[in-house]
């Protein structure tokens, strides 16, 4: 008999069989977790500043690539005064590579507005939380649960798609009604005692145990209530919306040295990769030549090119919504440079300011080729 939680009316659960009841699958799960959970650095001390730091950099963004990142940051910034006293641009040097920049300026914020208008303290619950830049409803619950053991449940890509499974969802995890049903339905799992364990076991598991493709269900501590599982449909679900094709953009984008310095532009707020460091460069209008998209880059910055570019090859990165390529030129110019946000930076002042993954692969292929 493998008939499971049951889903009641009334939001509770109830055992049938050799199902768990809410209370044994969250006692199941945090066995598990006391037993296979990675040390990971945000587990260590997680004070409110910490789990906050952590839990942004993790969306979007894996475990293993997040915790050098995150190390570098609170080494730098050990404290919510010294990441407030920092200016943005430090804080963006220790964010480039790890994508999603927006996340790091709303860190910054959020980290001004704790210390100019909260007293230096986080708020403890999920409501007060929400209000600070950057931080929505995963983030939120996540840093309530974690820090101030709030009995609530972030529910993040992982966490849906192990919640899809035990209640045998076939909705779209990825559509938002769907989430906050999963998340409703969730609810009543978590224990009043250990709320943080058990929503950083709902992770693990998902991280570690109930994988996308092939979960391991033989370990699985909650396999037993686990729907999907009873019903053979592990493969099948979760189910995902199909996703619109990632627009495509052409940019066209251009060094210029002189006496060993290189021509860097600071992309303005608003735009992909607001805030970091990149050649020149400028999306191609239809039906527009690279090599013209290229002058234009710099004729905006005040240069005119020297004859013609010189075409060095393209570049490729693959956003969320975007599919971006790059055609990467070289170019000797003449003028003065006339514009707020560009500078000419020697190699060595490279490490010091914030660059993309993105804009690393276009310098790096200016160079190449
Ligand atoms: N992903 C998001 N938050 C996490 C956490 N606290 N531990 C591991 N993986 C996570």
């Amino acid at each position: 008999m493998q008939a499971k939680l049951v889903w009641k009316e009334n939001l509770q659960f109830t055992a049938e069989a050799d199902g768990h009841t809410g209370p044994a699958l969250a006692r199941a799960l945090l066995a598990w977790y006391g037993r296979k959970k990675r040390d990971l650095p945000w587990r260590r001390k997680p004070d409110a500043y910490r789990t906050l730091v952590s839990e942004l950099m993790l969306q979007q963004t894996g475990v293993a690539t997040v915790v050098p990142y995150f190390e570098r940051f609170l080494a730098r910034f050990p404290t919510v005064q010294a990441l407030a006293a920092a200016r943005e641009e430090e804080v963006l040097v220790l964010w480039s590579g790890l994508g999603y920049y927006s996340r790091a300026r709303h860190l910054h914020r959020a980290a001004r507005l704790v210390v100019h208008e909260l007293g230096g303290t986080l708020p403890s619950n999920e409501e007060e939380l929400r209000q600070l830049p950057g931080v929505g409803a995963y983030t939120a619950a996540a840093v309530a649960a974690i820090v101030f053991s709030r009995r609530t449940l972030p529910v993040d890509g992982n966490v849906a798609r192990v919640l899809a499974r035990i209640l045998g969802e076939r909705k779209p995890i990825d559509r938002p009604a769907v989430r906050a049903g999963l998340r409703l339905q969730g609810q009543p799992l978590v224990p009043g005692r250990r709320p943080g364990d058990f929503a950083q076991a709902m992770m693990e598991l998902g991280a570690l145990c109930c994988l996308p493709r092939e979960p391991l269900c033989a370990e699985c501590p909650v396999a037993r209530s686990c729907r999907a599982r009873a019903e053979g449909a592990t493969d099948s679900i979760p189910v995902r919306a199909l996703r619109p094709a990632k627009r495509r953009i052409h940019l066209a984008c251009v060094a210029v040295e002189r006496r060993g310095r290189l021509l860097l532009v600071c992309r303005p707020a608003g735009t992909l990769l607001a805030g970091t460091w990149v050649l020149p460069l400028l999306e191609m209008r239809a039906g527009e030549a690279a090599a013209r998209a290229a002058r234009r880059a710099l004729a905006g910055l005040g240069l005119r090119v020297e004859g013609s570019p010189t075409p060095v090859g393209a570049v490729r990165h693959i956003f969320t919504h975007r599919d971006a390529t790059a055609s990467v030129f070289r170019a000797g110019a003449r003028g003065r440079v006339n514009h707020p946000d560009a500078r000419w930076v020697r190699d060595e002042e490279l490490a010091f300011l914030p660059l993309s993954t993105f804009g690393r692969k276009m310098i790096a292929c200016s160079r190449v080729n």
